[in-house]
């Protein structure tokens, strides 16, 4: 998570998508879904490859992360610093029901991609939550790859921790987002790549 991530949305408010050209939902996700959550371990793309998908699809975009930070008027990094994990926790479960309230209330709006932090889906509550309103996409990336990517985003990720921390923590978390998640795709690719196959493998499935 990029601290203050540049171009913040604004909470969990969607923005950005015209009704008029945007992908009908329903070409994609099953009947009465309008979002698309992406999961995965810190590193694998979400943010990246999110924004892209929305572009593509013409829907809006939710960084889960930015409209944290976002509601708190500090980075991640600095919650987690300040006021510690349980905080940070708090308000990622408070934001996520605000995005499911706007994907069950705003049914007329497009569709909308949202990337979820890597602990989200965690928690058996926002597991449910994100089930309920979403279809949810793992973008599942190899320790070697996350761990190229390092050097551009550890600093910002208060729970990245050593080397090892990290394969510790991945193989930890790994079960929980093949368990949580309708598909499970590649992340390794441009974001472009990436948000293809996640346009293939939903469009497969519809
Ligand atoms: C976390 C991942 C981060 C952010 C926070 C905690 C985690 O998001 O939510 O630092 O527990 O894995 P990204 O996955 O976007 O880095």
């Amino acid at each position: 998570m990029m601290g203050t991530k540049e171009g913040s949305e604004g909470g969990a408010k969607t923005r950005g998508a015209d009704s008029a050209s945007a992908k009908d939902p329903s070409t994609l996700l099953p009947s009465g879904k309008r979002q698309i959550h992406l999961t995965g371990f810190m590193g694998s793309g979400k943010s990246t490859v999110g924004r892209r998908l929305a572009q593509l699809l013409n829907w809006s975009f939710i960084d889960l992360d930015e409209a944290i930070a976002e509601r708190a008027g500090l980075s991640v990094a600095e919650i987690f610093d300040e006021a510690g994990e349980a905080v940070f926790r708090a308000l990622e479960d408070q934001l996520l029901l605000e995005i499911s309230v706007v994907a069950t209330t705003h049914t007329e709006s497009p569709g909308a991609v949202v990337a979820l932090g890597g602990g989200t889906l965690m928690d058996p509550d926002n597991r449910g939550v994100c089930s309920a309103i979403a279809t949810i996409v793992w973008l599942r990336c190899p320790v070697d790859v996350i761990k190229e990517r390092s050097p551009e985003i550890a600093g910002c990720r208060p729970l990245w921790g050593t080397s090892g921390d990290l394969e510790q923590r991945l193989s930890e978390r790994e079960p929980g987002y093949r368990a949580a998640a309708d598909f499970a795709v590649d992340a390794v690719g441009t974001p472009d790549e990436v948000a293809a196959r996640v346009i293939a493998v939903l469009g497969d499935a519809g």
